[in-house]
């Protein structure tokens, strides 16, 4: 796997700037929230939302200096992801994130949904201090589709009805509407173009999905080592992605284990042998490349610089994960 930040380069001073800020802003107003924050943002993620959104406002007038509101506006989207992650590590009830170990597992559900609700809130704070309307309207929207990405998820367990479509609409709400609206609030605060703009929602809207897909299919290819969690646990708790939803159409069978959420002896071992020896895999594999082609076509009225090529070297590793 090549490493994350190599790609970000150029905007390799901004991202160390970004992670103390992230620390300082959290702050110390409470000893367990200082804790939680420590604990998330000194956790490597791999900071490619506030890299995106970095990358464009540099790509947008290459060779001038970023404003503090492009800054903001990044810690803003790490800080909207961060709380979305603390909270869907809860209803995932997952054990690790980040190499440590989750919020939850280490202080308790109701500290994790409280700490969760925190970061949320303050982002929204940051977010009013921008004192622009069109990108406060951008980012709570969002909030609200992360909200009703992972109710919709949650509606679906076993639900082999579930079609490649809705899978879509789900993965939009959880995961690229941060990158589309993100990437769209930089043009807002760069005064660009509704056109362009446009571009760098659509760039980040498919970037997102194509993002989505990549993570649902490691799920399967991935070994526990690498992925920081039980290979599988998707389809285990009965969350359909894209590479079952292919299966079905080819193995009927794997509704019926789906259905009866894997209640008979191997049925599980069975399901993940189905949907492996499937073109489910590569199907998604197909869809998820396509969407990183159409982020890459997006970005194609920006200027040449090292940023913009960042920014299409970062929609190749998403596909490079894979390998
Ligand atoms: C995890 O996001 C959730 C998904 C949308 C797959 P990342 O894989 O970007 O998580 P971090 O920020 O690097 O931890
Ligand atoms: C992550 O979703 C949370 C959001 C995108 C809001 P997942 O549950 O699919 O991702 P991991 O596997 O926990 O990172
Ligand atoms: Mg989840
Ligand atoms: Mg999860």
């Amino acid at each position: 796997m090549t490493s994350v930040t190599s790609l970000f380069a150029p905007v390799e001073a901004d991202l160390e700037l970004l992670t103390d800020n992230l620390k300082n802003l959290v702050g110390a107003r409470h000893k367990i929230l200082y804790a939680a924050a420590e604990h998330l943002f000194g956790a490597g993620g791999k900071r490619i939302r506030p890299a995106i959104v970095l990358l464009l406002a540099r790509a947008i007038h290459p060779g001038e200096d970023i404003t503090s509101r492009h800054r903001r506006l990044a810690e803003i989207t790490e800080m909207i992801h961060t709380a979305s992650l603390v909270h869907d590590d809860v209803v995932d009830e997952s054990a690790t994130r980040r190499g440590v170990s989750t919020v939850h597992s280490q202080f308790g559900n109701r500290v994790a949904i409280l700490a969760g609700d925190f970061l949320f809130a303050q982002s929204s704070w940051y977010l009013a201090n921008l004192d622009n309307l069109e990108v406060v309207k951008l980012l709570s929207r969002v909030i609200m589709d992360l909200a009703e990405g992972e109710i919709r998820q949650g509606l679906k367990y076993f639900d082999t009805t579930l079609s490649i479509e809705d899978y879509l609409d789900k993965s939009y709400y959880k995961t690229a509407t941060l990158i589309a609206n993100s990437a769209k609030a930089v043009g807002v605060l760069s005064n660009a173009s509704e056109s362009l703009s446009e571009d760098f929602y659509q760039f980040g809207r498919s970037l997102g999905l194509a993002y989505q897909v990549v993570d649902d299919i490691l799920d399967f290819t991935g070994s526990t080592e690498v992925l920081g969690k039980p290979a599988g646990s998707d389809l285990r708790s009965g969350n359909l992605t894209a590479p079952v939803l292919y299966a079905i159409e080819e193995v009927p069978y794997l509704k019926t284990l789906i259905e009866r959420e894997f209640s008979e002896p191997e049925d599980f071992e069975q399901a993940i042998e189905l949907v492996h020896n499937s073109n489910g895999i590569s199907r998604a594999r197909d869809l998820a490349t396509h969407h990183a082609n159409y982020a890459v076509q997006r970005l194609s009225s920006l200027p040449s610089s090292p940023s913009r090529q960042a920014l299409e070297d970062i929609s190749e590793y998403v596909l490079r994960r894979l390998k």
